[in-house]
């Protein structure tokens, strides 16, 4: 695992029955390397003391606003200065909302408004408080302004209750500052990786359309994972609900027809062509100008095929390395074998998705696990986290460009 040596990480601690945990998370950050200074809220406090922290951390810890002493020095501002990156494990309901507010009213508040450096959030609530709207609202709000959201993990909870609320374990958060952080090798450095992602609509009238269950997230997790491998990043994106990765240039589209178009327009120059989204294969031949009214009579859909995206790619004369996903509910790798070579494909990633026993894998889900096949060979990805698939999918297309030669593939038409 890559480390963070001399990472300068501000942690935040908050009134939550899982800041005992910080105690650990601040020594399994020390042994990658990372410094850490903590900052703890009253409500942590409560749970732990500040010397149990300073002396794990091996700095003084700090848990007022009004310090005169090191206030003297303007010392919130020096601590938001210092940080390469923040985070606050645990976070409560509390503190998030008070983030998503742009509230300063405690020293980690204040902290997280004054720092330019990227913050990361590990929640740690009760299940119901986790699920509640107004939670549910301050994360999304937190998202768009690219907060990083690490966990809530599923299981037994405090308070006696089972579900997801519980803070990620220590272990977990330090290899998500890793996997996202400064460690990742930039085997992707001076190329222009372009992706699609999420699903795209096709019109049925002005108010209904047809689609499917995706929900971006791989595609979004691989943008990052490129991003942190020193690519620039163009992700043309249907209609999803996350924020635009830190980095990336989003186009957004909503139709087949729209996603084939921004394709090529960026395509150019593009290195890499990685095609993650469920692009509808089918659209209505003539969607209706006005809704379509009820009148008790079946109605008739008439459909024609969508453009192909990925093979108008590859069958481009100086095709990127281009890269496919398999979404499939059986078979999965033998239809993955027959789309790399139908599509002329220099990868493709075997995805299987659907119901598994009444759970959905795959779709709108935080966790993946695939197969990535090329035409010698194969290489699978157990279960894992869509961002630390990313990374690996994103390795091994390095590898496998370096491998045949050229950013460009060198396939025969
Ligand atoms: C025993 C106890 C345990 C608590 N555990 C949590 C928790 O796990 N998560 C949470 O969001 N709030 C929890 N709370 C409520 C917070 O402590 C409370 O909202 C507080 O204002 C948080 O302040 P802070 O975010 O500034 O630390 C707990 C309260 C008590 C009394």
């Amino acid at each position: 695992m890559a480390d963070l040596e001399n990472r300068k990480i501000l942690l935040g601690v908050t009134g939550g029955i899982a800041a005992y945990k910080g105690i650990e998370l601040v020594r399994r950050l020390r042994e990658v390397g990372a410094r850490v200074r903590v900052v703890m809220t009253s409500g942590a406090r409560r749970f732990v003391t500040a010397q149990s922290f300073q002396a794990v951390s091996g700095e003084a810890v700090r848990d007022d606003l009004w310090d005169a002493e090191a206030e003297a020095a303007m010392g919130h501002i020096e601590l938001a200065r210092w940080a390469d990156q923040v985070l606050v494990a645990p976070a409560t309901a509390d503190f998030i909302a008070r983030l998503a507010a742009g509230m300063a009213n405690d020293l980690l508040s204040t902290l997280c408004l004054a720092t330019d450096a990227p913050v990361w959030v590990a929640p740690s609530m009760n299940r119901v408080m986790w699920a509640n709207p107004a939670t549910q609202a301050n994360v999304r709000q937190l998202e768009t302004r690219d907060v990083t959201f690490i966990g809530p993990a599923s299981g037994d909870q405090a308070c006696g209750e089972v579900g997801l609320g519980r803070m990620s374990e220590p272990a977990e958060i330090v290899a998500a500052l890793v996997d996202g952080g400064s460690g990742v090798v930039q085997s992707l450095a001076g190329r222009h990786v372009l992706i699609t992602a999420g699903p795209t609509r096709e019109r049925i009238d002005p108010v209904r359309y047809i689609s499917n269950h995706s929900s971006g997230k791989m595609g979004y997790a691989i943008a990052r994972a490129a991003v942190a491998a020193g690519a620039r990043v163009t992700l043309v994106s249907g209609p999803v609900a996350l924020a635009t990765p830190r980095g990336v240039d989003r186009v957004n589209v909503e139709s087949a027809a729209q996603m084939h178009r921004a394709v090529h327009d960026a395509v150019g120059d593009a290195d890499v062509f990685i095609a993650t989204a469920a692009v509808a294969d089918h659209r209505p031949v003539a969607p209706a100008a006005h809704k379509i009214k009820k009148t008790g009579d079946s109605v008739t859909l008439t459909l024609e095929q969508t453009p192909d995206i990925l093979a108008s790619v590859t069958a481009l004369p100086a095709s990127p390395f281009a890269v496919g996903f398999a979404a499939e509910t059986r078979d999965v790798e033998l239809y993955a074998e027959q789309k790399l070579k139908k599509k002329n494909l220099d990868m493709i990633v075997a995805n299987r998705v659907g119901e598994d026993d009444g759970q959905m894998v795959g779709f709108g889900t935080d966790e993946n696990a695939v197969t990535v096949i090329w035409s010698d060979g194969r290489q699978v990805l157990p279960r894992a986290t869509k961002l630390s698939l990313a990374h690996e999918l994103i390795a091994i297309i390095a590898e496998r460009m370096a491998a045949t030669g050229s950013a460009r593939s060198n396939r025969s038409a």
